[in-house]
């Protein structure tokens, strides 16, 4: 377990699948977490299952409160060995926790965790221009925008830019 201001990080369990089940399957979560809208299909269990919980190529952990409810989901893939390198993603999917602090203390305790415990020296991540909620809590954790991916997702009809932002173990470790 990483212990947080107010979350917890904490490896996956069988049962988070159910919430996974409802996020995954939610709309509104979706448009802001990959974009996509609307939803090209709706998740069976064992989909939700073998995508989340059995996929080899992420590490992902769950995000829970104080009370150790489970509220959204952290991980990272894309790892480059020689670089010490890898993606981050976050998804808060309970809605009613958006927009008060609680994704910027999960990113900010797992960034301590890969940068310290991972000897990571590179983390990126990357959403669609128009997530100004996730734009802001990563430039507050030092997340620089390192580039701009032109009219990479299609969000609502629209093509959008992608935002791609970067932070190195030097610059998080130095702001403490
Ligand atoms: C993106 C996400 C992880 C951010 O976590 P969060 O707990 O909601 O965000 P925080 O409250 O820590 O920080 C959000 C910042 O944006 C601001 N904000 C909140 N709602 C906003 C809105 N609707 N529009 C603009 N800014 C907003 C907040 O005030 C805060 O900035 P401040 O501290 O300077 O005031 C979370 O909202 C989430 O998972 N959203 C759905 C999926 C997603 O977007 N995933 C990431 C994209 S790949």
């Amino acid at each position: 377990m990483i212990n947080g201001n107010k979350t917890i990080i904490r490896p996956l369990e069988e049962e988070d699948m159910e919430a996974f089940y409802q996020w995954y399957n939610d709309p509104e979560v979706n448009y802001w977490s990959s974009g996509s809208w609307p939803l090209n299909t709706l998740l069976s269990k064992e989909e939700i299952q073998d995508r989340y919980l059995e996929n080899s190529d992420e590490h992902r952990y769950a995000i829970l409160n104080l009370d150790k409810e489970i509220m959204g989901t952290i991980g990272f893939r894309e790892v480059n060995i020689p670089a010490r390198s890898a993606t981050v993603f976050i998804v808060i999917g309970n809605k009613q926790y958006w927009g008060q602090g609680y994704g910027t203390d999960a990113l900010k305790i797992f960034l301590q965790f890969l940068f310290q415990q991972w000897n990571f020296h590179r983390i990126s991540l990357d959403t669609w221009d128009g997530n100004i909620r996730a734009i802001k809590a990563y430039q507050k954790l030092g997340f620089i925008c390192e580039g701009k991916l032109r009219e990479a997702r299609f969000v609502q009809g629209e093509y959008r830019d992608a935002l791609v932002f970067g932070i190195l173990s030097s610059e998080f470790l130095k702001k403490g």
